[in-house]
């Protein structure tokens, strides 16, 4: 790894731009992390089980939960009914149900709740209450709802240019599309929440989400009660990917009726497979385009459409399909420009937000695209892109943005002297030429993504910092954690203003009751709104302890250093706690609220224009693979990777998220297949069939880069910039790689067609047609 650059500054705070462990790594290993289903249950805690639809879609005529309350152990049965305030838990729209009261529309949606002193009778409780419907026809796919118009909401268009008639005048014309599923977010810790009633109808739900604000608000208006009587905490997830943002409200929210109802502690934990067939999942999408071009490759323009799979309900899908219409040139200058978004309407699952937010399927339709124009052009695919980056005097995005210190290209150049690219792609050629059946890919592709949240009022974060007299610090932000190391990059940057050690520092579970209207910890944004906002908070109060200590040391206030655990002026000092000590006997305050929001940002969403994203981040791989044509297995041979982190906080966690990133999106693109049969169930809800990636699918040369002397230019936090979804995208080169391999067996100007996930399956499919062609 190139080591992390520190913005050059008089003395440069020692706990960032440094490698710490996740406060929680040695926990995480010896099991004493406490997850929520760690947690003791309090005294009476009854245990759920859900009731859930058979029918993809269909009208409720009848419930019937006799059989299941005269099981010994069981306390109640939840339904519809016993919703206090309004039965909805829409996100963005109103009108998506906790459960269901006349329609189910897929199969998994909940109907009621069973209420027992422990899971297993709760869950034999289940299978005994009946349901009774009359199924209605469903929209089963994708393409059905496509060709119905079958919307849940009106079109996203972006625009700029006049696409139309140049796509006439351009020399080259091409149509292309390309399919792409969705993904299971297959969180090691499923969803899960406890909801403990207290008095004057208080309610604390211990909740496993990334969003504890938005569970606090849905709470307490499915229980007809102020925010203030509802307090949600988390400490740490076991996983979250997006999963746990908008969906975590459906088990918080049954929970907390159920508390309600009961007047007992209740705990909702569901099963893998449970869990698989009720919650929503990456949005799986049909993208299509029509692409101008001249002779040697260069975009002219484009007109592309994204049609989303959103399953029964709107959930967050316009987050997902602005974020993907916002990635969709990915790297690219498009001239003229029409992008246009489908909100698809099926019975399945509501899709949600997953790692990239539909960013990934944007800027895979980018890659597609190239990879197409390049094979009908019988062009370099890595000329095409090079040709087509954004540069001086092309840097207009289709949301009208002006892109800013683009480092794709100077990166372009690292990445192939140190993946050695023009000796690798000569290999593969060779290797191809001298073997009929084992095949070798190669492919490069960039990434580029827009940071912040595309909706400027979610842009701002608080936290609470106190100094305890001993010189012990306590730190709560809006964050969450989720195994993405944000507590711990959030705690190197206040030690870094206090100058003291790491260790000083305790990170506290999130509450809603400490910071309060917080945005969800998402869209990568974690550290760089709660990295700021406990900046700010811990800057407060070391002002007033500068201020002491000036007055103590008799020295202007300007002399006042803190560095390793002491306060300095010139040769005086004291210990932190001495100081801290000090300030308290005067009666200065050592706790303080810090508060930032993003600078610079505006979004107009009637026009789809503005300037959504503070900075971008940016990242290119090179992925090596090897394809057996008789029997479509592969495998990835070699991957070097080159990612822009601005000024890394922490370079071990932010090569973690690289890595886990690209094995996460390696999964989507190659192996993670959802299937749903005829009657639209989902066949896929367990490991068994379910594939993901584990530590036997990483490449046996696999090389992360962090771009080396690279402060944001934007005044971020100590200069770093985003890094949790980016990399994710990086596995398009693999897909792009597979596509090479197969291309291999055909006559140059072949393009394979060759769907996500690419399955050995699919890849074994391509391999037939290629060489039929
Ligand atoms: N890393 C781990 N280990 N676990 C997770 O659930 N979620 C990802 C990413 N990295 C995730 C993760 C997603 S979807 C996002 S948006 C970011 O972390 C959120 O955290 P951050 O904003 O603090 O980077
Ligand atoms: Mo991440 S999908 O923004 O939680």
């Amino acid at each position: 790894m190139t080591s992390p650059s520190v913005p050059s500054s008089a003395s440069p705070p020692s706990a960032v731009h440094v490698t710490a462990a996740h406060d929680s790594a040695l926990k995480h290993t010896t099991g004493e992390a406490l997850y929520i289903d760690d947690m003791p249950l309090p005294r009476g805690a009854l245990h759920l089980a859900l009731v859930t639809s058979p029918w993809a879609h269909a009208r409720l005529t009848g419930i019937d939960v006799r059989a299941a309350l005269a099981l010994p152990g069981v306390f109640a049965v939840i339904t519809a009914k016993d919703i206090i305030g309004p039965n909805d838990i829409g996100a963005i729209v109103p009108g998506e149900v906790l459960l269901a009261e006349d329609l189910v529309e897929y199969v998994g949606h909940p109907i009621a709740a069973v209420c027992a002193r422990d899971e297993d009778t709760a869950r034999r409780a289940a299978a005994l209450v009946t349901v009774e419907g009359e199924p209605l026809p469903p929209v089963l796919a994708l393409d059905e709802a496509i060709a119905a118009e079958h919307h849940l909401l009106p079109p996203s268009v972006f625009l700029r240019g006049n696409p139309d008639p140049e796509l006439a005048r351009a020399p080259h014309r091409l149509t292309g599309s390309v399919r792409v599923g969705g993904q299971d977010h297959f969180y090691l810790e499923t969803q899960v929440a406890l909801a403990i009633p207290g008095e004057d109808q208080d309610m604390l739900v211990h909740s496993g989400t990334q969003h504890p604000t938005e569970v606090q608000h849905l709470v307490a208006r499915l229980l007809g009660l102020d925010m203030n009587a509802v307090t949600v905490e988390i400490r740490r997830m076991g996983g979250g990917f997006g999963g746990k943002e908008s969906q975590a409200t459906l088990v918080a929210g049954i929970a907390a009726v159920a508390a309600r109802v009961t007047g007992r502690p209740c705990k909702l934990r569901l099963d893998r497979d449970t869990d698989m067939e009720v919650t929503g999942k990456r949005h799986g999408f049909l993208l299509s385009w029509e692409v101008g071009v001249d002779d040697e490759g260069g975009i002219l323009a484009v007109d592309m459409t994204l049609a989303a799979d959103c399953g029964w309900s709107v959930d967050l899908s316009p987050g997902v399909v602005s974020r993907a219409l916002s990635h969709a040139d990915n790297a690219y200058y498009y001239p003229h420009v029409r992008l246009t978004g489908l909100y698809c309407k099926t019975n399945r699952q509501s899709n949600t937000a997953f790692r990239g937010f539909g960013g990934p399927q944007g800027m895979m339709a980018a890659e597609a695209m190239l990879d197409h124009i390049a094979r009908v052009l019988r062009l370099d695919p890595l000329e095409v892109r090079r040709r087509n980056f954004y540069g001086p005097g092309r840097d207009i995005t289709p949301y009208h943005q002006t892109v800013e210190h683009f480092r794709l290209p100077a990166m372009l150049e690292t990445l192939l002297a140190s993946s050695d690219y023009a000796a690798l792609r000569a290999s593969v050629d060779a290797f191809n030429a001298a073997n009929p059946t084992l095949r070798k890919g190669l492919a490069l592709s960039p990434v580029k993504f827009g940071v912040s949240f595309n909706k400027p009022e979610m842009n701002q974060a608080g936290a609470l910092v106190h100094v305890y007299t001993d010189g012990s610090v306590s730190l709560n932000h809006g964050g969450t954690e989720m195994g993405q190391g944000l507590f711990v990059k959030v705690a190197q940057v206040v030690a870094a203003v206090f100058g003291l050690d790491l260790d000083r520092i305790k990170p506290t579970a999130t509450t809603t009751g400490k910071v309060p209207n917080t945005s969800p910890t998402a869209a990568s944004s974690g550290t760089d709104l709660n990295g700021m906002a406990a900046k700010v908070a811990a800057e407060t109060i070391r002002a007033r302890m500068a201020d002491h200590a000036a007055a103590l040391f008799e020295e202007p206030v300007e002399a006042i250093r803190f560095e390793s655990n002491r306060v300095f002026a010139g040769n005086k000092s004291l210990s932190f706690p001495e100081l801290a000590e000090a300030c308290h006997v005067e009666r200065i305050s050592l706790s303080s609220t810090g508060f930032y929001r993003t600078p610079k940002i505006h979004f107009d969403r009637t026009t789809n224009t503005g300037r959504p994203f503070l900075y971008f981040a940016h990242g290119l791989a090179v992925s090596e693979v090897a394809i057996d044509t008789l029997t479509g297995e592969w495998k990835p041979l070699r991957v070097d990777i080159l990612h822009d982190v601005g000024a890394s906080l922490n370079p071990a966690v932010d090569k973690g998220q690289i890595e886990g990133g690209f094995i996460q999106g390696m999964g989507w693109l190659t192996m993670e297949e959802l299937v749903w049969d005829g009657e639209g169930r989902l066949r896929t809800h367990a490991p068994s069939t379910y594939k993901i990636p584990t530590a036997r699918d990483v490449p046996a040369v696999f090389t992360v880069d962090l771009l080396a002397d690279a402060p944001n230019e934007e005044a971020t936090v100590f200069r770093s910039k985003a890094v949790g979804e980016p990399p994710l995208v990086l596995a398009l080169s693999v897909w792009l790689a597979l596509r090479d391999a197969v291309a291999s067996l055909a006559p140059a100007g072949w393009e394979p067609t060759l769907a996500a996930p690419a399955t050995p399956e699919k890849i074994l499919m391509a391999c037939e047609e290629a060489r039929r062609a």
